[in-house]
């Protein structure tokens, strides 16, 4: 079914990856670009190419939720339901287009035309409600951010005359950029600093800003001091788990080789979406940031792992990099030194636990994105088995400044464990939403109410969510905490990536634990069975709970089955899917227990098929959970 052009383009992408099974991911977006979906003979003919079994692939391809086992419309419809946009009336927008297109969820019209289905966080949050557009047979792919119902409309009108064959495509690129705020702290201006210029991602607007002249510095220096002044910075992951970039660094050892540098791009934990700004609007900042950290560590390759449905930022991303090479500043003997840097574009394919960094070495190694055991840690057999750096988008661009200027300039802001400043991603129920550039240690009612202009319609505060949807929900009696690491541990949090959610008064937690257990049900890897099977439970108890069906005991149930499934499952991804639920249960327990009262004031239990399916050890109860 491939024809002939379809098959030299993967094999010449084969050639450029060490290993060419690497090539899978970009494999199958071809096959699926030429046919529209991916068939049993299509995936066959993969194999072959791949020389793997072919039910390697079918495995492979059936795991990634950007890759169609059957045909969809001519164009597929995505609407983000994730906390952030429901928090800002994306189930409404969604129950609007439903009636629009006259179907539901997984459907396709009569026409063909269209396909809808709701979707988890697409880094938009910000902009919500939003639509992910995707043409099946092509690799055009859109984001309608902002959108109201006429806007809606409109989207629809301006896809279907888009169907007819040879009609021009509606331009990828959202513009303006998207929401950022970098005028409230100007002293902590860098990494947004060029965002709102003209061509800002173009390497001659960047040139003409100072751009390449720390990385033509530092590929003058001894690697080991690269490393050491990164360490002195104290800069930290911006990925999540905060841990010490240098030292990180640090890890690789001295005598192995080759050594890989991989950058995660994975932007997929909801309420996150500040490296996508960067990625589409200042790409050459990150790879100045690349070029760095490739010289720091003596990595002859880097990957940008891109997360599958930022197809626009791929696009400015190559097109960065073609530019970077034209000038001699990545490819063979970059800045005229004997150092030779390739940079490769990888787009995943919608597996949020990619994000995981040794999940992300699967995938980038062209398998499922299965989390591995650690030790042993990526800086010592990561990618290929060779020692290998993960880190985040923000993190490496941190670099490139922190070098420009020394650690002792960094290290001006923020707290002593936190030196520095961030991006935080402000969503939720704030009037004004996006990126805001800060230094650690603003607290979260400057950034809320000074820098945000307080809550939509001034209401009062419910809860914050601090770093990312897998973060334990605070109080408002948090809001004078600080916006760094171990200020949130302090008020009973984590900071993690970054994504901070706010939800007013007048909001059903019952909905947004629900609504966040749907999340990490759908993104289990499935690999091990706590987290597969608990994440499925607990959304089907708070299900129930929401539709009138609940008792009290099932809040006792799901905090112990959070429990087992925070302490025994094979990955972070376990803790992460089960803390919000954990915290919610602590935080407002009463208002579950009244919704329960309210909906099932005689605690009846729904008249269902009851089964028992988890039973821990040999004499605890029984925990019946019923099918939804
Ligand atoms: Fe919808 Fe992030 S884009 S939650």
């Amino acid at each position: 079914m491939l024809s002939d052009a379809a098959r030299s383009e993967i094999q010449a992408i084969q050639a450029k990856y060490p290993k060419p099974q690497s090539a899978i991911l970009p494999a199958l977006y071809v096959a699926q670009t030429e046919i529209g979906w991916l068939p049993n003979e299509v995936l066959d003919e993969v194999a072959e190419l791949f020389n793997l079994e072919a039910m390697e692939v079918y495995a492979i391809a059936g795991f990634y939720n950007m890759f169609y086992k059957w045909p969809k419309g001519k164009f597929h419809l995505e609407i983000c339901t994730n906390v952030p946009c429901m928090l800002r009336g994306a189930n409404e927008l969604a129950e609007h287009l439903k009636r629009r297109l006259g179907v539901e969820f997984g459907e396709t019209t009569v026409d063909g035309n269209f396909t809808l289905d709701h979707m988890e966080c697409l880094g938009s949050c910000a902009t919500a409600p939003m639509v992910f557009a995707r043409r099946s047979q092509s690799d055009w792919g859109r984001y309608y951010e902002n959108l109201t119902v006429e806007q809606a409309d409109a989207m629809i009108d301006e896809l279907l005359a888009f169907a007819a064959e040879d009609a021009p495509a509606p331009p990828m690129e959202r513009t303006p950029a998207g929401p950022y705020h970098h005028d409230h702290h100007p002293e902590t201006n860098f990494l947004l600093a060029r965002i709102d210029k003209a061509d800002s991602h173009t390497i001659e607007s960047y040139l003409a800003d100072g751009g390449y002249e720390t990385a033509r510095k530092v590929t003058k220096m001894i690697p080991a001091d690269v490393v050491r002044e990164v360490t002195e910075s104290g800069l930290r992951g911006r990925g999540g788990a905060g841990f010490p970039t240098g030292m990180k660094w640090g890890f690789v050892p001295k005598t192995l080789f080759p050594r890989y540098l991989v950058v995660n791009a994975d932007e997929s934990e909801p309420g996150t979406f500040k490296d996508r700004l960067i990625i589409e609007y200042d790409p050459h900042q990150l790879l100045e940031g690349i070029i760095c950290a490739s010289w720091a560590i003596q990595a002859n390759y880097a990957f940008i792992y891109i997360r599958g449905e930022y197809m626009f930022g791929a696009e400015r991303l190559n097109a960065a990099i073609a530019e970077a090479k034209e000038k001699g500043y990545l490819g063979k003997g970059i800045f005229g030194t004997d150092f030779d840097l390739e940079v490769i574009v990888h787009r995943g394919a919608g597996a949020y636990i990619c994000g995981e960094e040794t999940a992300l070495l699967s995938s980038l190694e062209g398998g499922r994105g299965h989390p591995r055991l650690k030790p042993p840690f990526p800086a010592v057999a990561g990618l290929y088995a060779k020692p290998t750096i993960v880190n985040n988008v923000e993190t490496i661009s941190q670099v490139g400044h922190i070098l420009a200027h020394g650690a002792e300039w960094y290290r001006q802001w923020g707290t002593e464990s936190s030196p520095g400043f961030q991006l935080v991603c402000l969503s939720g129920q704030v009037k004004k939403p996006g990126v805001y550039e800060i230094p650690y240690g603003t607290s979260f009612r400057t950034l809320i109410y000074d820098m945000a202009g307080g809550t939509v319609d001034d209401r009062p505060i419910k809860s914050i969510i601090p770093g990312g949807l897998s973060m334990p929900h605070l109080l408002p009696t948090s809001v004078d905490a600080g916006i760094d690491f171990e200020s949130c541990v302090q008020a009973g949090s984590l900071l993690g990536s970054g994504g901070i959610m706010v939800v007013c008064e007048g909001e059903s937690i019952v909905a947004v634990a629900r609504r966040t257990l749907g999340f990490y049900r759908e993104e289990s890897c499935g690999k091990c069975t706590p987290c597969r099977e608990g994440t499925g439970w607990m959304e089907k108890v708070l299900k129930r709970i929401e539709r009138g069906e609940g008792t009290m005991a099932d809040l006792d149930n799901m905090q112990r089955i959070t429990k087992y499934v925070e302490q025994q499952s094979f990955c972070p991804f376990g803790p992460a899917a089960v803390w919000g639920l954990q915290s919610t249960l602590r935080l407002f327990r009463p208002e579950f227990e009244a919704h329960i009262q309210e909906t099932n004031p005689d605690s009846h239990k729904p008249d269902l098929p009851v089964r028992p399916i988890y039973r821990p050890y040999v004499g605890e109860p029984v925990i019946n959970l019923l099918e939804d």
